[in-house]
């Protein structure tokens, strides 16, 4: 069963009380990575990502159209949800920028499946390698779906929150 989309009211949501609403959403923080055409890293930071099956297992995430971080994750065919570790704004903050050497001094490895981005071990309390299954679009973003390859979580290493704009 499918639900049809109700006839809405043409006036839309005030887009700053739709951010408000949406910020008191507590979230994990996550570095998507992917690899360039020119083999080097790329990512940006998220926090729209949740899992979206159990069986097979699928994650998705949101990306804005106008992220540089999504021909990485065409031409990798997926992509790598890194789920920061608590105490790593700095690393959320400048993936969050559009700088172009955001992986200068960052400690990354290589997914053993090929779908993937970096890996930032390091600085993660999980991550989840996706082979891309699905694109749908929304609005300005993507909604990437992502079949889970590999992964693993650091036991003992608690995850970053994000909410109201204060990472905790
Ligand atoms: C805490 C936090 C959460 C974010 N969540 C998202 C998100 O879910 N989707 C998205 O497209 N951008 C999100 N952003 C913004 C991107 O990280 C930002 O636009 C980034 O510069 C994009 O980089 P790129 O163009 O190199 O891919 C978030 C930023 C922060 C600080």
């Amino acid at each position: 069963m499918f639900l049809t989309p109700p006839h809405y009211d043409p006036l839309v949501f005030d887009a700053w009380r739709f951010r408000e609403v949406m910020a008191s959403f507590a979230s994990g923080v996550v570095v998507l990575t992917a690899f360039g055409e020119d083999g080097g890293p790329r990512g940006l930071t998220v926090s729209a990502f949740c899992a979206a099956s159990l069986e097979p297992p699928l994650a998705l995430v949101c990306i804005d159209k106008t992220s540089n971080t999504l021909p990485a994750v065409e031409h990798t065919g997926g992509f790598t949800a890194n789920i920061l570790a608590s105490g790593r704004e700095q690393l959320a903050r400048r993936m969050a920028t559009k700088l172009s050497d955001k992986f200068e001094r960052i400690a990354w490895e290589r997914p053993a499946t090929r779908v993937g981005g970096p890996i930032l071990r390091d600085d993660t309390a999980a991550y989840a390698v996706c082979a891309l299954r699905d694109t749908i679009e929304a609005g300005d973003h993507w909604v990437l779906i992502g079949l889970v390859t590999e992964g693993d979580h650091r036991e003992g290493v608690a995850p970053m929150v994000f909410s109201r704009r204060i990472y905790t």
